[in-house]
């Protein structure tokens, strides 16, 4: 296939053309009815191209969706608007029914768990590995895999996240190995790895690795806007009739056509230039690290044994320099013009991808330096003051949940004070965010650890989210 074609810029091209008189959606035909300081912001063309699904963009649509697949690697491809999230929820719907059996990584975005709640599947949880020295989750081990499908080879999917959001890819390949060894579909939650695949000095995409499902956030480290994805198939385990059912179910009616565009756009930039980008993406990454070694109190994950760490994705440790991961990320933005991507309490994560320039470098290495100057010194001191917690390993009460994340969420509930609610049935999944990974899952049994580790997260400075009670007093548990 021609990969410098870009069907849909080209639909866009001739309906910018376009005069007539607009008697359909949206309300703003075309931004003759839209706020004027808002189109003198963005511009005419933005707003003449918010058109709705056209007479003949179906065609434009599906030659985009195919050159995707190609590029890729996979057998079919779906443009997502709705993110990943709908992506995740759709490799679900697509594969579980009500009771059925799921195996899935415990690291999982929350939109599993809503995605367990739409289908009724019964999750059994594996747990991921945990490098506590770094505070890293390392996803999914083959022999965790393995044991799990001995024990359970009656399920009806495998679902992990390869990369987390640390740029841990796993032994991808080993997973698919493994699953297929029993006839269960590997799915996988690729959200971080959209720019996979197209550098040899990048770990390979799970797509290579042949997964079954795979879904990316093209959004989040390629070039398209905010809330597209791509969802990929390869292989027969799944007929690509079960996922356009899903989809049915799942997408909004009105996609919207800049999105589209930008991931047609998008995927022509990894396809034709990605290589060359991504050379220049992992030069500055490679800087980046060595510079900030050479920072004292700094740390990162270079010289630990980490299955296929994604090198673009860049983490530091900052709790050496006496301060937490969210003090830093403030300090950073506030006064320092750096904004990192998601702070923890122990570190700091950035997205190196092929929008950053040496200058952004630049800007972070002096903005280190910066405070590991102004750190100094009250270094010991504060460290004392840091919480006691130390280890965030995903807490894992019971392999298999209590209730499933469906029959928590319709049962009936009560609201308790939190510290009360130890031993009770979470009836919400609260995730600190970034990363979204819930810490309490719905169907959950709430443990005195987990509720400590929320409280020094919320009291760090964190953002927990999911929770009824955004001040952390009370959570909803299921009535007994
Ligand atoms: C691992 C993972 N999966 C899925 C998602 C959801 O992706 P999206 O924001 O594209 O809906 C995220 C979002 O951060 C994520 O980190």
């Amino acid at each position: 296939m021609n990969q410098h074609s870009v069907p849909l810029l080209e639909a866009a091209r001739r309906y910018l053309d376009i005069d007539h008189a607009p008697f359909y959606m949206p309300g703003h035909k075309r931004g003759q009815g839209i706020d004027r300081e808002f189109v003198d912001l963005l511009g005419e063309t933005f707003f003449r191209l918010d058109l709705p699904e056209m007479p003949d963009l179906e065609e434009p649509v599906a030659e985009a969706e195919e050159l995707a697949a190609a590029a890729y690697g996979s057998d079919h491809a779906w443009f997502l608007t709705n993110g990943s999230t709908c992506g995740v929820q759709a490799m679900l719907l697509a594969n579980c029914q009500a009771g059925d059996k799921i195996l899935i990584a415990r690291n999982c975005h929350k939109s599993a768990f809503a995605g367990m709640i739409l289908t009724g599947a019964v999750p059994i949880y594996l747990p991921t590995e945990y490098l506590s020295e770094f505070d890293l989750d390392l996803g999914v081990s083959p022999a965790t895999l393995e044991a799990f499908l001995q024990q359970h080879p009656d399920a009806k999917a495998v679902l992990v996240v390869s990369p987390n959001y640390f740029g841990v890819c796993g032994e991808i390949e080993q997973l698919v190995a493994i699953a297929h060894a029993y006839n269960v579909p590997l799915l996988v939650d690729a959200a971080h790895g959209a720019h996979l695949g197209f550098h040899p000095d990048l770990p390979i995409s799970a797509l290579q690795a042949g997964a079954d499902l795979v879904v990316q956030s093209t959004h989040k480290v390629a070039g398209s806007l905010t809330q597209s994805s791509i969802l990929h198939l390869q292989g027969d385990r799944i007929a690509p009739e079960q996922v356009d059912r899903a989809l049915q179910v799942l997408r909004s009616s009105s996609p919207n056509l800049l999105l589209l565009i930008s991931l047609d756009v998008a995927r022509r930039q990894m396809a034709i230039q990605g290589k060359g980008l991504l050379s220049e993406t992992l030069r500055l990454a490679k800087e980046a690290r060595s510079l900030l070694l050479q920072v004292s109190g700094l740390r990162t994950f270079d010289h630990i044994e980490v299955p296929t760490l994604d090198p673009t994705r860049l983490t530091l440790l900052v709790d050496q320099l006496g301060i937490t991961g969210f003090e830093a990320d403030i300090w950073l933005h506030s006064q320092l013009d750096v904004m990192a991507e998601m702070p923890t309490l122990n570190q700091l994560v950035f997205i190196l991808s092929l929008g950053n320039t040496q200058a952004d470098i630049d800007r972070l290495i002096f903005a280190f330096k910066q405070i590991a100057q102004d750190t100094q010194g009250k270094r010991n001191k504060k460290q004392e003051k840091l919480s006691p917690i130390t280890n965030y390993q995903l807490p894992i009460t019971n392999y298999q949940s209590n209730l499933s994340p469906r029959e928590a969420y319709f049962a009936k509930s009560d609201r308790l004070p939190l510290e009360k609610a130890i031993g009770r049935i979470s009836a919400e999944s609260l995730c600190p965010y970034p990363p979204g990974i819930p810490l309490i899952c719905i169907g959950e049994e709430i443990t005195a650890e987990v509720v400590e580790m929320l409280q020094c997260i919320l009291r760090s400075g964190g953002i927990i989210n999911g929770a009824s009670d955004e001040s952390l007093e009370t959570i909803l548990v299921v009535k007994t």
